[in-house]
C-alpha cells in the first residue's frame, strides 16, 4: 500500500487532461455554468457554522434568508437547501407525509431514492405502469386513464410521489394527470429533481408547484447551476408541515453541511433570478442545434415532442438504425472523439445539454457523430445490436410478497442467479444512470427480471447491487 497515491484524485486529474465535450450531470459543465463569485472563492469558502453563518437545521439568519428568496423565486411558501441531494429530500418527504402501511401511489420508474425513502417510512408502494417506447428504448409517461384507474383501484392511498419531469426529460406530471391525482385529494409530492430549470423557459413542461403539487424536490446541481449535491425540496399549501419535513430533514442530512454547496444553492438561486431565462435559453438553443444536426444523419432518429410535454435541453437519439447500441455507441463517441453522454441505453443515447454547454461542445458533438455515422453505420457492425425482444426493456411488474420496509428487515441471502426465479428478492438493483430499479426488494423474481439482468450482464452496463458482477442475488430465505 503505496501512501504517496491519490487514486481517486489521479483519475480526476487524467479524465480532466483528456479534455471530453461533456452532455452530462452536473450541468455546469466544468464550472462555466456556475456563478463567478462562486468559483473565485471555492476553497475558502469551505466553512462551517461560525458566528454570523446560521445553522442549516435552524435557520435564524443568512441561511433562512437565502431558502426565502429561493421560496419566493419557485413560488413556494416555504424552501429547505439540501446538502445530500434530492435524495435526502424525496427520504424526508415519504417520512413526513407517510406512516408505516400507508400507501402510496408512484410511476413504477421511479428512482432508487424513493425505494429508500419506502424503506424508511414504512409505506406500501402501488405502482402505476408507464408504457414504453420501442423506437428509442426508454419509458413514456404514465397513461391518465391508468392513472384513473389505479385511484379508482385503491381507495385508501395516503400520497402521490410523482416524478416530472423523467430522467429523458418527458413532462409525466400533464395537466391531465394532475388534475385526476388533485381530484384525488392526496397530498401531491414530486420528484422534480431534474427540474430545477423549468420555470425559466416557456417550452418547459410545467413546474409541479404551478400544477397543485404540496411538494417539489430538485436536484439544482443537475440543471440549475449548483454544485454536485446541491437541491432544494419546496412546500407549498397546506398538506404537509413544515416543522415535520424539517424533523425528517434533520435525521437525514449531515450535522456538518457543506457551506460550499449551501453557498453554491444561493448563487444559483440567485443566477436564475437574474439570468434564468438567458441562460436556459441559451441551453434550448444549443440543445436545438445539437437536436437538428442529429436528425440530419442517415440512420438516427431523435425523440421529438411538443412544448410543453418535453424538456428541450434532453437531447434523446436513437441510435439503432445505425446497426450500434447506444451503449457501444457511447463508448465510441467517448474513447474516439473525447465526447460524453450523460446515458446509453440498449437503443439510444442521452445527451443533456447544461448551462455550461458551450457552442463548440455541439459542434465536436456533431462532427463526432457524423463521423461514427461513417465509419461504424453499416451493416457489417449490426451484429452488436443484437436487440432484445421489445418487453426486455421492460420487464412486467412482479408480484409484490412484501414492502420494502418489511424486506429490508427480513433475513436474507444471496443465491446464484440461475437459481432466483420465484424468490423474493431482498435488495435493489439498479441501471445507473439513470437509477432505476429493475429489481424491487419484496417482490418475486421472474424469469423476465432475470433474462433482464442477464442482457444488463452481457452488455457490460453499470449496475449497483450487491453483487456488482451479477453472479448472485440477494433473496429472502423461504
Ligand atoms: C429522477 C431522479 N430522482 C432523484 C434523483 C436523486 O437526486 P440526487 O442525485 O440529487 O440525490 C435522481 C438522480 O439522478 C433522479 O434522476
Amino acid at each position: 500500500m503505496n501512501q504517496r497515491q491519490a487514486p481517486l484524485f489521479g483519475a480526476l486529474k487524467r479524465y480532466l487532461a483528456r479534455g471530453h465535450a461533456g452532455f452530462h450531470f452536473p450541468g455546469h459543465g466544468g464550472g462555466r455554468g456556475l456563478p463567478r463569485n462562486l468559483v473565485d472563492d471555492l476553497v475558502r469558502l469551505d466553512l462551517t457554522e461560525l458566528p454570523g453563518l446560521d445553522d442549516l437545521h435552524a435557520p435564524a439568519g443568512p441561511i433562512a434568508r437565502a431558502q426565502e428568496l429561493a421560496a419566493a423565486l419557485y413560488g413556494a411558501d416555504r424552501t429547505f437547501f439540501l446538502v445530500n441531494g434530492s435524495t435526502a429530500g424525496i427520504q424526508a418527504l415519504l417520512l413526513a407525509a407517510t406512516a408505516p402501511g400507508d400507501k402510496v401511489l408512484l410511476p413504477r420508474n421511479i428512482h432508487r431514492s424513493v425505494i429508500g425513502g419506502l424503506i424508511l417510512s414504512g409505506a406500501d408502494p402501488v405502482y402505476v405502469t408507464p408504457s414504453f417506447s420501442p423506437d428509442f428504448g426508454i419509458y413514456l409517461p404514465p397513461r391518465p386513464a391508468d392513472v384513473r384507474a389505479a385511484l379508482r383501484a385503491h381507495r385508501d392511498l395516503a400520497a402521490v410521489l410523482w416524478t416530472h419531469p423523467d430522467y429523458h426529460g418527458l413532462a409525466t406530471l400533464t395537466p391531465e394527470v394532475a388534475t385526476a391525482l388533485r381530484e384525488a385529494g392526496l397530498p401531491l409530492l414530486v420528484d422534480e429533481a431534474h427540474g430545477a430549470h423549468l420555470p425559466f423557459h416557456p417550452a418547459m413542461p410545467a413546474p409541479a408547484l404551478a400544477l397543485g403539487a404540496a411538494a417539489a424536490v430538485q436536484s439544482a446541481h443537475k440543471l440549475g447551476g449548483a454544485l454536485t449535491q446541491g437541491s432544494w425540496l419546496h412546500l407549498r399549501g397546506p398538506a404537509l408541515a413544515p416543522q415535520r419535513v424539517a424533523r425528517a430533514l434533520a435525521l437525514l442530512q449531515t450535522a456538518s453541511p457543506s457551506y460550499l454547496l449551501l453557498a453554491s444553492l444561493d448563487l444559483a438561486r440567485r443566477q436564475l433570478a437574474l439570468s434564468g431565462p438567458r441562460l436556459v435559453g441559451r441551453a434550448v438553443e444549443l440543445a436545438g442545434r445539437l437536436r437538428r444536426g442529429l436528425a440530419a444523419l442517415e440512420g438516427v432518429a431523435v425523440l421529438e415532442a411538443g412544448a410543453g410535454q418535453a424538456d428541450p435541453t434532453k437531447v434523446v437519439a436513437s441510435t439503432r438504425g445505425l446497426g450500434l447500441s447506444g451503449y457501444r455507441a457511447a463508448t465510441l463517441l467517448r474513447r474516439e472523439y473525447g465526447v460524453q453522454v450523460e446515458l446509453a441505453g440498449f437503443g439510444h443515447l442521452l445527451f443533456v445539454v447544461g448551462l455550461g454547454t458551450r457552442a463548440p461542445d455541439v459542434a465536436r458533438a456533431l462532427r463526432a457523430f457524423r463521423s461514427l455515422v461513417r465509419k461504424y453505420g453499416r451493416p457489417s457492425c449490426r451484429s452488436d445490436l443484437r436487440p432484445p425482444a421489445p418487453d426486455f426493456y421492460f420487464p412486467p411488474p412482479a408480484e409484490k410478497v412484501l414492502t420494502p420496509r418489511e424486506s429490508w428487515l427480513t433475513p436474507a441471502r444471496a443465491v446464484a442467479l440461475e437459481a432466483a426465479a420465484g424468490l423474493v428478492a431482498a435488495e435493489t438493483v439498479n441501471l445507473c444512470p439513470p437509477g432505476i430499479p429493475i429489481v424491487f426488494p419484496g417482490e418475486k423474481l421472474t424469469p423476465e427480471v432475470l433474462q433482464y439482468i442477464l442482457e444488463i450482464k452481457a452488455r457490460g452496463f453499470t449496475v449497483q447491487a450487491t453483487d456488482p458482477g451479477l453472479a448472485s442475488i440477494m433473496v429472502h430465505c423461504e
